[in-house]
C-alpha cells in the first residue's frame, strides 16, 4: 500500500513591525533555516514559509501522521526562534501566540493555529492554502457552505458524479469543545443551523463520501480558550484539494468574489469585510485591515510541493499560483473597502462592534462597577 502523505500548516503572529502589519523578513528566513533542518533530518519532505498579514504560516509536507510530536516540535521551535529575532528587534506583538513556555508534545493548545490532514496522494493532486489575518475560524464556515453545500455556486454537486455523493462536515462548538459529523445533502439545512452562529459552530473538517478522503481542514483553535482569556482572534487557514470528484479549484475560488462580513478586525472586535489579495499585498493598511483572505496553490508531487519553480527545485524554495493577485479580484477588493467603510461608520456601535461575548477588548466591566451604586429600578 502507498504510505499517506500528511499536509500540515502550522500558523502563529510572533511579531511584527509597526503594529499588527507584517513579519519582519528575517523571522520568515529563520523559519526557513529551521524547517530546512528539518528535511535533512528526514522530519519533513518539503516546506514553503510565507504569511499573511502579521502571522507566519509554515506550509509542511511529511510522512508522519497528523499532531506528530516530530513536526509540532519542529514548528514551534521556528517560532521560538522568529520570536526571538522579533524581540531582538523590539516588535510589536513579539511572541504574541507564543502562550506556554515549554513544548508538551504537542502544538494545539500552546497558541499556534494547526490545520492538517493525511491521505492518500492521487495521479493528480491540486492542494489550495487559504490563509486569513484579522478573523476567525468560523469565517470559512460562509464559503464552505456555499462551496460544498449550494449547487448554484459548485455545479459539480450536480454534474460531477463522485461530488454528487455529497460530503460529510464535522462542526466544532468552539465554546464547549465538542463535535458533531453532519452529512450533506440530506442534513444541508441543519449543518446551516448550525454554521449560521458563527460566533460558536465552525467547520474542521469536510470529507469526501466518494471514498477520496479529507477534502478541506480548518485551524480551530480559538486562542481565547486557550489562554483562559481572550488574547486574540486566530486568524485561520484552511487547506483544500481540489478536482476529480472534490469541487474544482474555480468553485473554491467563486465565492470569495461575494462581499462576506467576518469578524475580528481591530483590537479583535470588530466586523468588516474580507479582503482577497496576494500575500504581498496583505498589510493591513486601513484600521488594521479589512481582514485579508490569501490563497495560494500548488500540485502535490510525491509528496514535494511543486508550484511554478523549475522541476526539482530545492525543499522550501517555490512560486505557488497565487490566486487573488489578478485584477479580474479588484471588484471583489473595491467592495470590500466599500462594506468595510460602511461598518466603519458605525463608530463603536453594533454590529460594527463584535457582541458583548465576542469583545477581545470591553471596558464594560469597569464601567459597570463604578456605576453599581448608581443603578436605580425603573418605576
Ligand atoms: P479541464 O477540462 O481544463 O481539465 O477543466 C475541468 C475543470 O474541472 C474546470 O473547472
Ligand atoms: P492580530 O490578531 O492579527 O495580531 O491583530 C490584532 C489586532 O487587534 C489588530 O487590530
Ligand atoms: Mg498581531
Ligand atoms: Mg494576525
Amino acid at each position: 500500500m502507498v504510505q499517506k502523505i500528511t499536509v500540515s500548516v502550522i500558523k502563529a503572529d510572533v511579531g511584527s513591525v509597526c503594529g499588527h502589519t507584517r513579519p519582519h523578513p528575517s523571522m520568515l528566513d529563520k523559519c526557513r533555516e529551521n524547517l530546512a533542518d528539518g528535511v535533512k533530518q528526514g522530519i519533513l519532505e518539503d516546506f514553503y514559509v510565507t504569511r499573511v498579514g502579521d502571522d507566519i504560516n509554515l506550509f509542511m509536507t511529511h510522512y508522519k501522521g497528523e499532531n506528530s510530536k516530530d513536526v509540532h516540535e519542529l514548528a514551534w521551535n521556528s517560532f521560538l526562534d522568529a520570536a526571538k529575532v522579533a524581540k531582538s528587534m523590539k516588535l510589536y506583538g513579539a511572541g504574541q501566540d507564543l502562550l506556554s513556555d515549554s513544548f508538551s508534545g504537542n502544538i494545539r493548545g500552546a497558541g499556534p493555529g494547526s490545520a492538517e490532514m493525511e491521505f492518500a496522494e492521487r495521479d493528480s493532486e491540486p492542494i489550495l492554502f487559504f490563509m486569513a489575518d484579522k478573523t476567525e475560524p468560523s469565517a470559512y464556515s460562509l464559503p464552505l457552505s456555499r462551496i460544498y453545500l449550494d449547487p448554484f455556486t459548485t455545479t459539480g454537486l450536480v454534474i460531477d458524479a463522485r461530488a454528487k455523493k455529497g460530503f460529510d462536515f464535522e462542526v466544532h462548538d468552539v465554546m464547549s469543545h465538542k463535535k458533531v459529523t453532519m452529512s450533506s445533502p440530506e442534513e444541508t439545512l441543519s449543518i446551516l443551523s448550525l454554521l449560521g452562529d458563527t460566533s460558536r459552530y465552525a467547520i474542521k473538517k469536510v470529507f469526501s463520501r466518494a471514498g477520496l478522503g479529507t477534502a478541506a481542514v480548518v485551524s480551530t483553535d480559538k486562542l481565547n480558550l486557550t489562554a483562559g482569556k481572550y488574547v486574540g482572534k486566530d486568524d485561520p487557514v484552511c487547506v483544500c484539494r481540489a478536482q476529480s470528484g472534490l469541487p474544482s479549484v474555480g468553485e473554491y475560488l467563486q465565492p470569495f468574489m461575494n462581499t462576506m462580513l467576518v469578524a475580528g478586525w481591530m483590537r479583535g472586535s470588530h466586523y468588516g469585510a474580507f479582503f482577497p489579495c496576494s500575500p504581498d499585498h496583505s498589510d493591513p493598511t486601513y484600521f488594521d485591515g479589512p481582514p485579508r483572505i490569501c490563497c495560494l496553490g500548488f500540485q502535490l508531487c510525491n509528496g514535494h510541493l511543486q508550484g511554478l519553480e523549475s522541476i526539482g527545485s530545492k525543499a522550501g524554495v517555490h512560486t505557488p499560483m497565487d490566486f487573488f493577485a489578478n485584477s479580474e479580484w479588484d471588484t471583489a477588493r473595491n467592495n470590500a473597502v466599500k462594506a468595510s467603510k460602511f461598518m466603519r461608520s458605525h463608530g463603536p456601535f453594533m454590529p460594527a462592534i463584535l457582541g458583548p461575548e465576542e469583545m477581545e477588548y470591553t471596558s464594560r466591566p469597569e464601567v459597570l462597577n463604578a456605576l453599581k451604586k448608581r443603578f436605580e429600578d425603573i418605576e
